[in-house]
This record gives C-alpha cells, structure tokens and sequence, in this order.
C-alpha cells in the first residue's frame, strides 16, 4: 500500500493557507501538481503507472483529492462509492436541507424528490420548456440588439439574467424580467452572499464563524429572503392553480410512485430553493466559458456560424433542429470539459465499516473518508486527452470521438444516480442560445487580448469579461 502524499501544514489549521477562497480550485490543481506529481515520481518510481493523489488536510479534517482519470474512474463505481456531501455543499445544507442536490446518500426525501421529479424533466416536458427558453433568449438577443455595436457587453452578467429567467418561467412559470432591469435581481444578490458566506465558512474554523457576528447576520438574512422568495412563488401559484405540467406542479401536487407520499411543505420549499439555484449559475457560467471559446477563436464562430445557417437558415429556431446542431453541441460540450461549472464532485466509500482501496490496491481510503475529485484536472488528463488537452478543441468531442473515450472520461453533469438532474434542460439552453446568437450577430472580444479571469463561488464562472456584437448584414 503507498501512502497518500501530504503538503505541508500548520498544527490544527493545515494547508488552509494554501488555498485561495476565492478561487479554491486552482489552488487544489495547483497543489496537485506539486505534491500529487512528487509521489508519483519518487515514491512509485514509475511513470505512466497512477496520477496525483494528494491528502489535504484542514483544520484536522482529511480530504484526499484525486486529480487523474484512472483514479476518477473507480469511484464512479456506484457499488463501492457513494456522494459525500461535505465542505461548501455541507454548508449548503442551512439553506436546502435534504434537498435534491444536497441530500446525504441515505436520507429518504432525496428518493422521494427523484421519483417525482425526474420525470419532469422528460424528453417530452423538456420539447414544451423549450418555447419558455426561446421566449427569454429572443430577450437576450434584443437586448444585446440594441446595445449596438460601441458598448462593451459584460456576458457573465447577462447570461446570469437570461437563465435565471428561463429557470423561473419554464419550471414555475414566473417571470422575472430581469433582463429588463439594470440591477441585479435581490434574489441573485441574496443567492451570491449566501453562496460565498458558505464556500467561506466550509474553508474556515467554527469558532471564527462564530465571532463574525456581521457575516452571520447577513448569511441569516439572505437565508430567510431566498426562501420566503420561493414560499411566495409557491403561494402564488396555490392562489392561481393551473394545469401546467412543470416542475413547480410535479412538486406542489406530485405523489412518489413507490411510496405514494406527496412532499412537505418544508421539502418542497427545499427543492424549489434547489431548482433556482442549481438551475441558473451553473448555466449562466457555462454560457460565459462557451462564448469565451468560441468567440476567441473566429474559426470556431465561423464554423458555428456556417452550421446554423445550413440546418436553419434565417428562419426561427425549433426544438427539432437543436439535434441537427451537432458542431454548436461539441463546443458546448469541449467549454465544459475545460470549465466544469461544478468543478468538484465528493464520494466516500459505501462501506461504512471497512476500508477500501483505489488505485488498483495502492492507496487505502478509510471508512467515511471524503475524496474530491477534481474535474477540471481530471477532463484535462494527458493521458486521456493528450498533449493539447489545455486547449479548446470541439473536434474532439462528437458522438464517436466521445464513444471511442474510456468510461467516465467526461463527466461535467456529475455520476450515475448522483448525476444532473436537469442536464436535458442545460443542454437546451446552451446549444439554443449558441445558436440565436449565431444567427443575428458577429460577435468579438471587446478586447482580444483579454485572458480568462475565473471566479468561484461554489460554482465557476467569468469575471471582467466583455463582448461586442453586431447585427449580421440584413438584420440592422
Ligand atoms: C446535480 C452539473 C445545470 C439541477 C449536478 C451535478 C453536477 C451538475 C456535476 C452533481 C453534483 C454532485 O455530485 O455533487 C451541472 C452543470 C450544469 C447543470 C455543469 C449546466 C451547465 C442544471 C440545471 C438544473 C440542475 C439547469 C435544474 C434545472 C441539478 C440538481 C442536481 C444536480 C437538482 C442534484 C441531483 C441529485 O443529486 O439527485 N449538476 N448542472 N443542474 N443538478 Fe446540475
């Protein structure tokens, strides 16, 4: 057996000095490069044989963090490993409770809540939330119309507005507008304070949070504000019942086909909070990425650009040609292999009881033990992708490219039953809005030289980063 390599840290505090909370991902692949390489080359003495695999320790609490396919790809397997829910996602749980997202493998309203919902986002509710997604993204589009093409357009900003939209309308057919408003809207600000207060809080030890009386308040505060925001779409909705078929109705009116039980009022409010959250800043980032990509490199938005053409023309979007986009749904699929908007997924070992091992026998993981594994390293792993696994290459991500690729290769929605729920709905939204894009605008950096400036509040998306667009030729 090897042993898991440590870097070096204080007594009690550990490496928590070594990681940057405002962006802990770099710092753990920046960690993983130095002391998971270290063992692999002196300990092991062979190359080629297992990837980084490092033990961060923090504030006596162990988390081995796995940054290489090979490792990756044994917890995967549902038999031996389980989600662990822990750091920021642990302390996700003072706003959502056994939600979906954040309900401990064995807790029962998660199974609940999946039997319910699942269906919901079905390919045939997905065909009807489309028309909702179009109506917003035609928003987008005007919006960025009539900005013209002088003004610098801040993208993060507005893809937050467009899928937060989208999320309310197409599951709990609320419009927000604020693609309309100037300000963020309160329940984004509400949901950024929460959100970072709780990626703070899973880095720093209790008694600090204890002492910062301000943060406490204001975390309390942004808490009671998001759910009486979703209590109040709920009452409205009791007040105004209709017959959609959506995810605001599945959860109000659903009954769990195993047991029979309708959710309570507390889990429904729960997973509301969910749908809201997961449902808008994931997207919203992986947006940003995208139009990063595809826009820094010209050829690639020609290419998109020639694709939407052919297989629609000038005329309007259906849900029948988002198959036919298959270069616009590489791309969409190669930003999130670089930019996983959720850069990091936790297991433990099923067993509570006894040890068990990755690496073929190499390293041993305790019982209960955490182990995080790092997308945006594992997605860039050489040995996988090769040499230019840094750069953005959709090429690389059609059907048969990705059948060719060993299992678990990509995993940007997460694993087996643990996996994303609303994935058909992202997807969606992504390769629709690529495309509306595509077909009104030429789009370009407002300044070329500008470099990624990623920003992590649980979730990855872009900072600083602006876009100019011009209506195509015919369209002004
Ligand atoms: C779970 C990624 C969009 C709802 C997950 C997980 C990942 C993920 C990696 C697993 C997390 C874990 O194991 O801890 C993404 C990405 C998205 C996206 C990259 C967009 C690009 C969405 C959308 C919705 C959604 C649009 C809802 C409308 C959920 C829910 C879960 C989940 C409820 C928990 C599922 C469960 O544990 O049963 N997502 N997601 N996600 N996602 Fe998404």
């Amino acid at each position: 057996m090897a042993e898991i390599p440590q870097p070096p840290g204080l007594p009690y505090i550990g490496s928590l000095f070594e990681l940057d909370p405002k962006f802990t991902v770099k710092s753990l692949q920046r960690l993983g490069n130095i002391y998971g390489t270290l063992i692999y080359d002196i300990w092991i003495q062979k190359l080629n044989c297992l990837g980084p695999i490092y033990d961060l320790r923090i504030l006596n609490i162990s988390r081995i963090v796995v940054c290489n396919h090979e490792l990756f790809d044994e917890l995967c397997d549902e038999n031996r490993f389980v989600k662990s829910v822990s750091g920021p996602l642990s302390q996700m749980r003072n706003l959502v409770h056994d939600s979906l997202f954040t309900a401990h493998p064995n807790e029962q309203n998660w199974g609940i809540a999946h039997r319910i919902l699942a269906p919901a986002f079905g390919p045939v509710p997905i065909q009807e939330m489309f028309h909702g997604i179009y109506d917003i993204a035609s928003q987008l589009v005007l919006k960025w119309a009539r900005q013209g093409p002088s003004k610098p357009i801040n993208v993060q900003d507005d893809c937050t507005r467009f899928t937060l939209d989208a999320v309310t309308l197409c599951t709990m057919g609320m419009r927000l507008n604020s693609l309309y408003s100037e300000e963020k809207h309160p329940f984004v600000r509400a949901m950024d304070g929460f959100m970072r207060e709780s990626n703070y809080r899973a880095q720093r030890p209790h008694f600090v949070t204890r002492l910062l009386w301000w943060s406490r308040k204001q975390y309390d505060h942004d808490i009671s504000f998001i759910r009486k925001f979703a209590k109040d779409l709920i009452n409205t909705r009791r007040n105004n019942p209709t017959e959609d078929q959506d995810i605001l109705n599945a959860l109000i009116k659903g009954h769990d086909p195993k047991t029979g039980q309708q959710m309570s009022e507390e889990s429904i409010i729960d997973n509301m909070v969910t749908f809201l959250i997961a449902g808008h800043e994931t997207t919203s980032g992986g947006i940003a990425f995208l139009l990063y990509h595809i826009v820094k490199n010209q050829e690639v938005w020609q290419n998109v650009q020639k694709e939407v053409n052919d297989v629609v023309g000038s005329g309007r979007i259906t849900s029948k040609h988002l198959s036919k986009l298959r270069y616009v749904t590489t791309c969409v699929r190669e930003s999130l292999r670089l930019w996983p908007t959720i850069p990091v997924i936790a297991f433990k070992p099923k067993e509570n009881h006894f040890p068990t091992t990755i690496g073929q026998d190499k390293f041993l993981i305790m019982p209960r033990q955490t182990v995080i594994a790092l997308l945006p390293a594992i997605h860039r792993d050489s040995d996988i992708w090769g040499d230019d696994a840094d750069e953005f290459r959709p090429e690389r991500m059609t059907d048969e490219n990705l059948s060719a690729l060993p299992r678990n290769a990509w995993k940007a929605f997460g694993n087996g039953t643990r996996g994303c729920i609303g994935r058909p709905f992202a997807m969606t939204e992504m390769v629709l809005i690529t495309a509306l894009l595509a077909q009104n605008f030429d789009i370009d950096h407002d300044d070329p030289s500008h470099e990624l400036n990623v920003d992590q509040i649980v979730t990855l998306r872009l900072r600083d980063f602006f876009l100019r667009v011009k209506l195509k030729p015919g369209l002004d």
